[in-house]
């Protein structure tokens, strides 16, 4: 996320950032880096249970889409509209969050966990001065490989100083990652877990 928001987009203080799968990997670490940064965040997600987590964050809010629509929840909580999208979901959620930008709004590219790579129209980029903006962390570690020391740096001094606050992994034995990887599936858990694999004492 360091990468999205301080090089992709020099994300500035005051800009509202939708972040799109707000309960998953993704998104929880751009909702803690945006808040971080001075963004006025906008934490979308599928139900109000996967993005409970962000209720303390500053300058957070939350949009559960279970009780709202993305169009009708982002333009009660932010009226002037988004300046920038943080998008690692795809699909129909995208091309709304894209018409949500406002002018010369940033939508960020980072993934597709609804398995649905969204096709926008050159309309709708034109319209207002928008910016599709692709973020492939792999890819930019590759074309310059000192950036991984860089960006593992600026991120261990916030997280050090208190300004990242990264949500805490649950734990499991590795006996249970089976029941884990069902509950993922189900989506009845969001946040990451840590399979704890202990040494043989015999
Ligand atoms: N660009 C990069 O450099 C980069 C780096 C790492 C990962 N990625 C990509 O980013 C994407 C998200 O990764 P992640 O680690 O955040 O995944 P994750 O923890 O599984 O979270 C994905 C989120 O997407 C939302 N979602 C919406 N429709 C979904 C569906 N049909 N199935 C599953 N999730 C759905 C869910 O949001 P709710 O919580 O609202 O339900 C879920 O929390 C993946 O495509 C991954 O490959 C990109």
């Amino acid at each position: 996320m360091q990468l999205a928001l301080t090089r992709r987009h020099r994300l500035r203080p005051g800009e509202t950032v939708l972040v799109l799968g707000a309960g998953g990997a993704i998104g929880r670490a751009a909702v803690d880096v945006a808040s971080a940064l001075g963004g006025r965040v906008i934490a979308a997600g599928s139900s109000r249970g996967r993005i409970e987590w962000a209720a303390d964050r500053a300058g957070v809010d939350l949009l559960d889409l279970s009780a709202s629509g993305l169009a009708d929840g982002v333009r009660d909580l932010a009226p002037g509209g988004i300046d920038v999208v943080v998008d690692p979901v795809g699909g129909p959620l995208a091309s709304e969050a894209l018409k949500s930008l406002a002018p010369f709004g940033t939508h960020l590219v980072l993934g597709f966990a609804s398995g649905d790579i969204p096709r926008f129209g050159a309309n709708r980029v034109l319209i207002a001065n928008k910016t599709v903006v692709g973020v492939d962390l792999g890819h930019a570690l590759g074309h310059d490989p000192t950036l991984a020391e860089r960006l593992m740096s600026e991120v261990l001094e916030a997280v050090s100083a208190g300004r990242y606050r990264p949500c805490e992994p649950a734990e499991c034995e590795l006996e249970d990652v089976p029941g884990v990887l069902a509950d993922i599936e189900r989506g009845s858990r969001s946040g990451q877990v840590v399979a704890t694999i202990r040494g043989s004492t015999g």
